[in-house]
């Protein structure tokens, strides 16, 4: 995609390009308007005036005049904005300019003097990459958007470290907008191979062949009702030198999951391509940790699998074995998420890692609780999840604690086998949670993104399109990043 964020030293009125962007905050024009509007003999201010915009947040005014469009955008009041604010500013920016189709914009650099240069433009420029983003592969003669921002005053390597970790979240909404007959898990893992050409990380995937071999036999009863064979995926980011900390970073990627024989109804399985939204999280990260080159060596691992219906699918009441040698009694083949992340957690524990931070689609309970905006964090390790609330605060994406009762450990207890796939429906995601915990031998932190990894509606996601929405890769960066 033709997005670029650049910056200029030189202030909007005095860069030349076919649409400038100035604030009106507070119901006044921001000291760039009012450089502009001077420029352009007081017209801003009597537009501004005729059309009574009062430049409530978000709002847009687009003024033509002779030396090209002016867009003036409202901030709201004037005071009391946050980081959170200006990401979303960005976004609306660039969302309004897309969808326009102006080819380049010069934009004030809305909070220079509150957040200061670094920061101020990193986060703007953060907002109009995410709000600029469109998948429109798959419409005819609809191109990709292309548009190019020119922040003034701006910093130059901040813009362009939003640029890598947007191309991270690109990359996994671009995974999760795929459709499911496009991007199965064979699909999924030359994805991840090509990722690994283009950036230097290592890759390793692994077929049914070696899947069965290593004994993951939970991950593979999902996998083997479907024609569309599985792929285990595993991308190694090595620093230069001795590494500080060894990360592991584990998604699920159920390309599709139609329940199985637990079928979902229709309504249920239309939004079930994103199922992969924990993997395209991780391998989005991966992509932009191979350009930030932190000192830490991190792994990311994928089982991916596509849930469907067939003669070889697994069946309710059938009892598994995973690779740390757990039986599993399956009482809802639906319920699938949490067999294949067992192996995958297993076997990301053998490598001995200092922290395990998982990401998954993995409940309906959990956005039942928290909404279509919200991820649940479920730490084993408290530390940790400390750790991951405070990236996710920073990077601007909403993660809640939820508690891993082990009093509720019991609802799990099966008659037959170690442990069962499904308790009861009151606290679904704590008991996901709970399940997973007994498969990672390493501190562990499960983010259940099922609500905010997928927006159905465009109401749902205010940083870009309905669809896939990239959740997560700005918080595992961010992470990362912390742990050097
Ligand atoms: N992939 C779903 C969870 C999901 C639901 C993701 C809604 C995104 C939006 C998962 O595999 C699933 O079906 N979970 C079941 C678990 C139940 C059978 C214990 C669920 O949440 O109903
Ligand atoms: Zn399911
Ligand atoms: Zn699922």
């Amino acid at each position: 995609m033709a997005i670029r964020v650049k910056t200029t030293r030189r202030k909007v009125f005095e860069h030349d390009a076919p649409l400038r962007v100035v604030a009106v905050l507070g119901g006044r024009l921001s000291e760039e308007g009012q450089w502009l509007n001077s420029e352009l003999d007081g017209l801003l201010e009597r537009v501004i005036k005729q059309t009574r915009f009062k430049g409530e947040f978000g709002d847009s005014l687009f003024i033509p005049t002779e030396a090209g469009q002016v867009l003036v955008f409202g901030l709201g009041k004037r005071r009391g904005h946050t980081l959170d604010d200006l990401r979303l500013a960005g976004a609306k920016v660039a969302e309004a300019v897309v969808e326009r189709g102006v080819r380049e914009a010069a934009v004030e650099n809305f909070f220079l003097k509150r957040f200061g240069k670094v920061e101020a433009t990193e986060v703007l420029a953060e907002g109009l990459y995410l709000g600029a983003y469109r998948f429109n592969r798959y419409k005819s003669g609809v191109p990709e958007p292309r548009a190019r921002f020119v922040i003034a005053q701006g910093f130059g390597p901040a813009a362009e470290r939003a640029g890598v970790v947007a191309g991270g979240v690109f990359l996994a909404r671009d995974l999760v907008n795929e459709p499911p007959n496009v991007l199965n898990p064979v699909e999924l893992a030359r994805r991840a191979e090509a990722l690994a050409r283009e950036t230097g990380l290592e890759v390793n995937v692994f077929g049914p062949a070696k899947i069965q071999e290593l004994g993951m036999g939970a991950y593979w009863a999902v996998a083997k009702g479907s024609d569309n064979e599985p792929r285990f995926i595993e991308l190694v980011y090595r620093p230069e030198g001795e590494p500080v900390r060894k990360l592991a970073l584990v998604g699920k990627g159920l390309t599709f999951d139609t329940g199985g024989y637990s079928l979902k109804p229709t309504p249920s399985m239309t939004t079930m391509k994103g199922d992969m939204g924990g993997a395209a999280a991780v391998i989005g990260a991966m992509k932009a940790i191979a350009a930030l080159k932190p000192p830490v060596e991190v792994r990311a691992y994928v089982a991916a699998a596509e849930n469907m219906i067939s003669g070889h699918a697994y069946r309710v009441d059938d009892v598994l074995k995973a690779m740390n040698g757990k039986t599993i009694e399956v009482l809802n083949t639906d319920a699938e998420g949490r067999l294949t992340l067992a192996d995958a957690l297993a076997y990301a524990s053998q490598a001995e890692p200092d922290a395990i931070v998982e990401l998954s689609t993995l409940t309906g309970s959990c956005v039942v609780a928290l909404g279509r905006q919200i991820a649940g964090l479920f730490a084993a390790d408290e530390a940790l999840g400390r750790a991951v609330q405070r990236a996710a605060e920073a990077a601007g994406e909403k993660v809640w604690p939820m508690p891993m009762e082990p009093a509720y450990k019991r609802l799990l207890k099966s008659e037959i086998a170690d442990i069962k796939n499904v308790g009861t429906r009151e606290g679904g995601a704590i008991q996901a949670a709970l399940f997973l915990a007994e498969f990672a031998d390493a501190p562990f932190v499960h983010l259940d993104i099922a609500g905010p990894a997928f927006a159905p509606s465009e109401e749902d996601h205010p940083f870009g399109p309905s669809g896939g929405t990239g959740f997560g890769v700005r918080t595992l960066v961010r992470w990362v990043l912390d742990q050097a």
